[in-house]
């Protein structure tokens, strides 16, 4: 058992901040939390456990629901174009060079350790089609004590040679994946199915995936409705469905089990209703679709109509890996939408954005990114002293570091109770 005394802020709900200042926070042996209180009940045995962390702030840690690790190396890099010309003149070859496993190592613990300084400690984490390399990948997550759930990638048209595998290799690499994570991923690193998106996968390979998924009742990740020209070429890819999300869906793709498609941009009628019908997550990369002149993604019907929504940053066409900026680009997109629709669709709040942020993406993985008794324990404690120079209520300091806070306040990092020190990786 382990108790921590900080000003604790959660959201339980979107709608608006739990704060508990100078509150205690109790975690049990195995990661759970059993609650927080405001006065520690009369339990001596309690009291000399408790760790004070003074005046600073204790929230849950950050969810990445949607990055690219393989374009490490381009992040801050590479954004003068749209999706199709940039991922034929930047990304694919980029992604390449991970057939060699050095390379991939060299360039995967440089990325797993910026998650851990950016306070993200769960991430749905898109690989490339070269399975030792992807292997590589997940023992870094597990050597760091990081959740993630980690991806082969399906490519096998509409790509180069180079960056294609064919159905029978991407399927065997998911079964080697899978054994080894069943054996060392301790539920905490797991294989999540990964078609690239549908203008890279046959029919046959979605199929294949499909059927893979309906029998280990793996999740599955992709990109849906990002841009206007990748959506037409679906269209005629794909000319017996009517929806691009349809062409997932056919192939059992599309909730059937878990799911989570990145960007909705351009997700409305039928599309939209079989996300919501299928539980099927969006997440929203506002950051990423800013850049590469994507859309703005309509966030407030998804979340009027009851569908789960995520927040990514999808580097490298996102540009940083903090999710505090993804927050900032996430309400000032949403803003730039208000005024686009005459105020017809409201903008994100604060704490909507905090709550997709952390419980939303979260909810992916399970109990995980609020400080509700039996979620896991999952933390940062950021200490925002240089912003905190005059009489800020809880809330305000709060929103001072969601806009001017990085990586440096954040002074201990929790994943499932565990307190990671810095991964020697
Ligand atoms: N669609 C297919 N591949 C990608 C990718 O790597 N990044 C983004 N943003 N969209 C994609
Ligand atoms: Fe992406």
């Amino acid at each position: 058992m382990k108790i921590y005394r900080a000003n604790i802020i959660h959201t339980p709900t979107p709608g608006k901040f739990e704060i508990i200042p100078h509150g205690y926070i109790v975690v049990k042996s195995n990661g759970l939390i059993e609650g927080i209180y405001t006065e520690l009940p009369e339990n001596m045995d309690w009291r000399r456990q408790v760790m004070d962390f003074g005046d600073k702030i204790l929230i849950p840690a950050f969810n990445d629901l949607h990055v690219h690790a393989p374009q490490y190396r381009n992040m801050g890099l590479a954004l003068d174009l749209e999706l199709l010309p940039w991922l034929n003149t930047y990304t694919f070859p980029e992604e390449t060079k991970y057939a060699d496993p050095e390379y991939a190592r060299r360039m995967y613990r440089r990325f797993v350790h910026e998650l851990w300084m950016q306070g993200t400690m769960r991430s749905a984490v898109f690989g490339t089609i070269h399975p030792e390399s992807t292997r590589i990948l997940a023992d870094l997550f597990i050597q760091a004590g990081m959740g993630a759930m980690v991806g082969i990638v399906g490519m096998n048209r509409n790509s180069p040679e180079t960056l294609q595998n064919t159905t029978a290799e991407l399927i065997e690499g998911m079964r080697m994946l899978k054994a080894h994570l069943d054996e060392h991923g301790e539920g905490l690193v797991q294989p999540i199915i990964t078609p690239r998106f549908v203008p890279s996968c046959s029919d046959k390979m979605l199929r294949a995936l499909g059927e893979y998924a309906a029998e280990t009742g793996m999740p599955v990740q992709s990109h849906l409705s990002e841009n206007r020209s990748e959506i037409s070429w679906v269209k005629e890819l794909e000319p017996d469905t009517t929806c691009y999300g349809g062409a997932y869906d056919k192939y059992g793709l599309f909730g059937q089990t878990p799911t989570l498609m990145a960007h909705c941009c351009y997700t409305d009628g039928e599309e939209l209703e079989l996300m919501r019908k299928n539980s099927v997550y969006v997440v929203h990369c506002p950051m990423s679709n800013s850049n590469l002149s994507s859309g703005m993604a309509p966030i407030r019907k998804f979340l009027n109509a009851g569908i789960n929504v995520a927040l990514g940053t999808d580097v490298s066409a996102g540009h940083h890996m903090s999710m505090l900026r993804v927050m900032q680009y996430a309400i000032q997109v949403s803003k730039l939408n208000y005024a686009q629709t005459k105020g017809e669709m409201s903008f994100l709040s604060l704490s909507e954005v905090f709550y997709l942020a952390t419980k939303g993406g979260g909810s992916f993985f399970g109990k995980v990114g609020s400080f509700e008794p039996s979620y896991e324990f999952d933390a940062l404690l950021v200490d925002d002293r240089y912003l905190n120079y005059d009489n800020y209520t809880l809330e305000q300091r709060l929103e001072r570091y969601i806009y001017l806070g990085d990586d440096r306040d954040i002074k201990r990092r929790f994943c499932r109770g565990v307190e990671l020190t810095e991964p020697c990786l």
